[in-house]
């Protein structure tokens, strides 16, 4: 309740704050400040009752385009105007034009509305730069196709007429969401003839700026962001409700969606049938992390479309991130950067590739129209962290639409290894807390512990760092906590499971689950006869012939450091030391329970190939969830075989 409660006030907070912004600054966009329609209407010659006019209508915003079926552009005629004739539109009403008799006029509204001619128009339909549908691309995608010209002959005016302007424009594009500033005088459009030596120029010049609103074309947000990446198998969905919530009927796949802006001007259109989602928006950005490497990173980018009646042509999406900086391959989209003004966030722009993907499609009942492609980003070393969602967008948006995103919390969160490893097993066996510590007061170690089949099990995490709140890694609290434990639990046997990395020279693979045979240090070089031998410290795991048989587990030999990386003397040393798998606590656990004669055996799961071409730290959280699901299967199995058994029988 709580929460639901909490949404609608941001909900609520959002609105009154966006609109605010729009009626002072007739909704700036931060990302295209400069962003307009423009509407020009340049006076080509006078004539007895009137003039001949080219208007042209320009889009200059970066990645917001006209779609279909096109603009609509009307005004109000001040005096008793009439069209007599156009090319490159056309009026869509005549008019009442029974006053005039020899000639008439090709419209005598008061109010006329002009629609664009199709491309395939008859010559003698045409003037320069028309007939494109009604269709404006967007400035930044394609310049050359984002105005639109056509010329009109005004007339019927008397008298000193040359300062009578249009008034009230309107443009429809193809929805509302334009609004347009009042038609001003402007200086004459020039342009150069005879190669750049001559300049001409238009009679007289009035413009008129049209700007977007989304407030004013959808009541609610039609686009949403959902995430997910490698290292973390939880997916983060849209916000819920992001443009409407569905219904209480949550049987069924298909929604009405109200307020959407339609293309076509019958009532029904008004509704929108979308799929029935728990964010109920038409359109969906999904951003994937993909692959960690050495020098790169990967995103997957997806856009879905769930409404089953409106395909989308010459989509686009902007993304907002500061990896942009780097350069960026994008396989499937055609890409650029955007300018950016008092930003430190890069800003990129997608659309489709033409007779490839530039058309977003419907969804149909079995599937959602997607569009999808992989991007591959340069790492700024400096930069770039898998932490805080730092891979994750700032800001997104589908045809200049933003999209709502997720809260900060609700991002996917790097894993914390060792509690990954630790709880589904914890799960598995039933064990519960032990709140009444058995390790001194302080200490971070915890303690689960319970009864499963005929055994008595404790597992023991040693927790987080006092300090630091990190996981406590590392061979100091591996001793601590394994002499604790064998004081206050009095074990019969040992077992250390974990993760490790794998040498694929010696037959490791990622998934891997291995039995150590042998357990040594390679990080403590002292090189003085017999001393250097008490550096590795080797020690035997106790023997358990039965178990490896009976559960085909592979067996090599391990070696402990306390660094996640590896020097070329720590190489030396793990080679010297004949090792397979190599990790940062089992050594440690060799040494006190060779001490205290408690037997101990070592399972370990490869998460990352050290030997390979990626970094250890990124393979490492990469394979986390699944190879950690390999020693719970692998440590369950082992248990279960020593239900019953007494350790001469392993
Ligand atoms: C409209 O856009 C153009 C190009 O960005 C810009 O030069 C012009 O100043 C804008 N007009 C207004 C009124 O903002
Ligand atoms: C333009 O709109 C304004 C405000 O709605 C109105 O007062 C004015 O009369 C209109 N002008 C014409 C020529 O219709
Ligand atoms: C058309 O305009 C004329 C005057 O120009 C007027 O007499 C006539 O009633 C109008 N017809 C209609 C249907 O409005
Ligand atoms: C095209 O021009 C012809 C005559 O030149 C005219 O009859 C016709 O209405 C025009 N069509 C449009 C769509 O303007
Ligand atoms: C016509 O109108 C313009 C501006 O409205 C004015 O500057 C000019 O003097 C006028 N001409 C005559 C002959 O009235
Ligand atoms: C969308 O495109 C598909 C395939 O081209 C077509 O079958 C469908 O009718 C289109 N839908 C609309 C609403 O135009
Ligand atoms: C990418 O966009 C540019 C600019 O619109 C265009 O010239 C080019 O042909 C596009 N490339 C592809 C493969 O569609």
């Amino acid at each position: 309740m709580e929460s639901i409660l909490s949404r609608l006030w941001r909900f609520a907070l959002r609105l009154i704050f966006l609109l605010a912004m729009c009626s002072f600054s007739d909704c700036y966009d931060p990302l295209d400040p400069n962003g307009n329609i423009t509407v020009t209407f340049d006076i080509l010659q006078w004539t007895v009752d009137g003039y001949v006019a080219r208007v042209t209508i320009q889009n200059f915003y970066q990645y917001r385009h006209v779609d279909k079926p096109g603009w609509q552009l009307g005004w109000t005629w001040t005096r008793n105007e009439v069209i007599w004739s156009m090319s490159g539109a056309f009026a869509t009403q005549q008019g009442n034009c029974s006053a005039f008799k020899s000639q008439i006029p090709h419209s005598c509204k008061k109010d006329p509305v002009m629609l664009d001619l199709m491309p395939e128009a008859l010559p003698q339909n045409r003037s320069e730069d028309c007939c494109r549908g009604g269709i404006l691309a967007a400035w930044a995608i394609n310049p050359f196709n984002s105005f639109s010209s056509f010329e009109i002959t005004v007339g019927n005016l008397e008298g000193n007429y040359s300062a009578y302007k249009p008034a009230n424009l309107t443009l429809m594009a193809p929805g509302p969401g334009y609004t347009c500033g009042p038609v001003v005088d402007t200086d004459p459009t020039v342009w150069s003839v005879i190669g750049g030596k001559r300049e001409e120029q238009v009679f007289r010049t009035w413009k008129s700026t049209c700007t977007y609103s989304s407030y004013i074309a959808n009541k609610n947000p039609v686009c949403c962001v959902s995430l997910s990446t490698f290292y973390n198998p939880t997916i983060t969905s849209c916000p819920q409700c992001s443009c409407g919530c569905r219904t209480a009927d949550q049987s069924r796949t298909s929604c009405i969606r109200q307020d959407y802006p339609s293309s076509q001007t019958d009532s029904l259109s008004n509704f929108d049938r979308v799929q029935c989602t728990d964010h109920m928006c038409p359109l969906q950005v999904h951003w994937h992390v993909k692959n960690n490497y050495m020098d790169h990173w990967r995103v997957k980018l997806t856009i879905s479309n769930h409404n089953y009646g409106k395909n989308y042509s010459d989509w686009n999406v902007l993304v907002q991130h500061p990896g942009f900086s780097q350069s960026a391959t994008t396989y499937s989209f055609n890409s650029t950067l955007l300018p950016t003004v008092g930003f430190t966030d890069e800003v990129a722009l997608f659309w489709g590739l033409e007779y490839y993907n530039n058309e977003l499609l419907q969804a149909d009942e079995k599937q959602q129209g997607s569009v999808t492609t992989e991007i591959l980003l340069s790492k700024d070393s400096k930069a770039f962290t898998l932490r805080n969602g730092w891979t994750l967008p700032r800001r997104i948006y589908f045809n200049g639409e933003n999209c709502e995103m997720p809260l900060p919390d609700t991002f996917p969160m790097l894993p914390n290894a060792m509690q990954t490893e630790a709880l589904p097993l914890v799960n598995k066996f039933q064990l519960s807390e032990d709140h009444n510590s058995v390790f001194p007061k302080g200490v971070p170690w915890v303690r689960y512990h319970g009864i499963y089949k005929d055994l008595n099990i404790n597992i023991i995490w040693p927790g987080k760092d006092t300090v630091l709140g990190v996981d406590s890694v590392g061979t100091v609290s591996a001793s601590l906590v394994t002499y604790a434990s064998i004081q206050a639990l009095q074990p019969d046997l040992i077992i250390n499971a974990g993760t490790a990395g794998g040498f694929k020279a010696k037959g490791a693979c990622i998934g891997d689950v291995f039995l150590a045979s042998d357990i040594a240090f390679h990080d403590r070089r002292i090189p003085i006869p017999v001393f250097d031998l008490y550096g590795v410290g080797l020690r035997q795991a106790f023997s358990t012939p039965n178990i490896l048989k009976e559960l085909n587990l592979k067996v090599g030999k391990l070696s402990t450091g306390d660094s996640l990386d590896m020097s070329p003397q720590d190489e030396a040393s793990i080679t010297a030391n004949d090792a397979t798998i190599k990790d940062m606590e089992g050594a440690a656990v060799a040494y006190v329970t060779n001490l205290l004669k408690v037997p101990a055996i070592f399972v370990k799961a490869v998460t990352d190939i050290v030997d390979g071409d990626k970094p250890t730290s990124e393979e490492f959280l990469q394979n986390l969830a699944a190879v950690t699901a390999a020693l719970d299967q692998a440590v369950t199995q082992v248990v279960d075989f020593l239900n019953g058994k007494s350790l001469s029988e392993l």
